[in-house]
């Protein structure tokens, strides 16, 4: 823990955030994550201006209708693929909330299909050539920008302006100066940085959720305790920030889905000067980079770290540094409470409107995020 606090408090003094070459090269600079010094703050200060208390408060009964509204369309189906459709619903909401476009519901399942094949190639040799991990990864992200573009169109014609695009947004590509065409990239790439960052984790998050819940009827049983004890049981009732806040075991279960399957399972950082790491010298420009899944892992305060123990957040007061699904530091996660909101609306629906049961298991595989290695189908029925 000592060392992965030294590694994250040490950014822009003995270590600065990098990514492998392929990435830069997908993502772009002008991602957040991607960019460094002042730049950086400023546009994470922006980011973070708009992902405030007002946005929640008065998103929050919207999100959970959208929520709500896919898990109804989930029980017609005798079997849904689980993993394809948390994508599909979490690429959605992105796309309505934190980017405030109108997208039909093919551009949101084509979106979602190309996202994974950029999210799967991204890590790879940086070489454009047909066949590749790199090329295929190129092809999605140009598919994905003719398919927003021609939703901002849409958007447009449905008498949206610019200025109507969610804050979120607008704090990301507040560009000044630039041309009108550099401008167009700047907002396409600005948008699927959103969805990349946005979709793809809280799709994993999502999904790891729901199987979870499939798997241990003792926690369902206890997440509808407490929503019948707080008097929201009936299906009816829209669900408010104001409602989730006393939710203690809704957030449990939430925060131990993420201690057991952080849907981002280290980060990478480069040596800008030679240091010390545990009796080691990690020279000058050496790749460094930390474990959240082995941080979780071998989190001393946790009793059996392998297992799904929601119950252990009701009195675990866990090392901050043992527990950091969302990182730390410079380069903490400025979604982290948009996405533990939409986790915690998630399951509040799913506890109390249905049942899930496994069709079809398969095992999980954890590159690049957490889901199953192959198809694995549930049954959600009205509970
Ligand atoms: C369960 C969902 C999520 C998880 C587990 C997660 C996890 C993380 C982690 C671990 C980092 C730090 C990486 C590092 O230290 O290098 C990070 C950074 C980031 N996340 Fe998230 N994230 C989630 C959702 C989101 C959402 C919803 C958004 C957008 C609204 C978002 C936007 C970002 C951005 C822009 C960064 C880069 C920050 C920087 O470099 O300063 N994330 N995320």
């Amino acid at each position: 823990m000592d060392n992965v606090r030294k590694v994250i408090y040490g950014e822009n003094r003995i270590v600065r955030s990098s990514y492998p070459a392929s990435v830069l090269a997908l993502v772009g600079n002008q991602s957040v994550s991607m960019m460094h010094g002042e730049e950086h703050k400023e546009k994470k200060r922006q980011l973070m201006k708009f992902l405030n208390p007002d946005f929640f408060n008065s998103h929050t009964p919207a999100l959970y209708r959208t929520i709500s509204q896919r898990i109804q369309e989930w029980k017609e189906s005798p079997a849904i693929d689980l993993h394809h459709e948390c994508r599909r619903l979490f690429v959605n909401l992105a796309a309505k909330f934190l980017i405030n476009i109108d997208i039909s519901d093919a551009a949101v399942a084509e979106l979602a299909e190309q996202l994974q094949i950029f999210m799967d190639n991204m890590f790879c040799l940086p070489w454009n050539i047909p066949g590749f991990g790199f090329y295929k990864a190129i092809k999605a992200k140009e598919r994905m920008r003719q398919i927003i573009a021609s939703s901002l169109t849409q958007t447009e014609n449905n008498n949206k302006s610019e200025m109507e695009f969610s804050s979120v947004l607008q704090g990301l590509c507040s560009t000044s100066g630039d041309d009108d065409v550099s401008k167009n990239v700047i907002l396409l790439d600005s948008i699927i940085d959103l969805l990349f960052a946005g979709a793809e984790t809280v799709t994993s998050a999502g999904f790891s959720l729901a199987y979870q819940l499939a798997k241990h009827d003792d926690v369902m049983d206890k997440l509808r305790h407490e929503i019948a004890s707080l008097d929201l049981k009936d299906t009816d009732d829209v669900i408010s920030a104001r409602d989730i806040q006393p939710m203690k075991y809704v957030n449990a279960v939430v925060k131990e889905t993420l201690r057991l399957l952080p849907p981002v399972g280290g980060a990478f950082r480069t040596a800008l000067e030679s240091f010390e790491l545990d009796g080691f010298t990690i020279p000058k420009g050496w790749s460094v980079s930390f474990g959240i899944r082995d941080t979780h892992n071998r989190d001393p305060v946790i009793n059996d770290p392998m297992t799904f123990n929601p119950d252990q957040w009701l009195t675990n007061t866990a090392d901050s540094f043992a527990y950091l699904p969302f990182g730390g530091g410079a380069r903490v996660c400025p979604g982290q409470a948009y996405a533990k909101m939409i986790l915690k609306l998630f399951t509040v629906e799913f506890a109390r409107s249905c049942s899930i049961d496994i069709v079809q298991d398969s095992d999980l595989s954890f590159w690049p995020t957490p889901r199953p290695s192959g198809q694995m189908l549930v049954s959600i029925r009205k509970c």
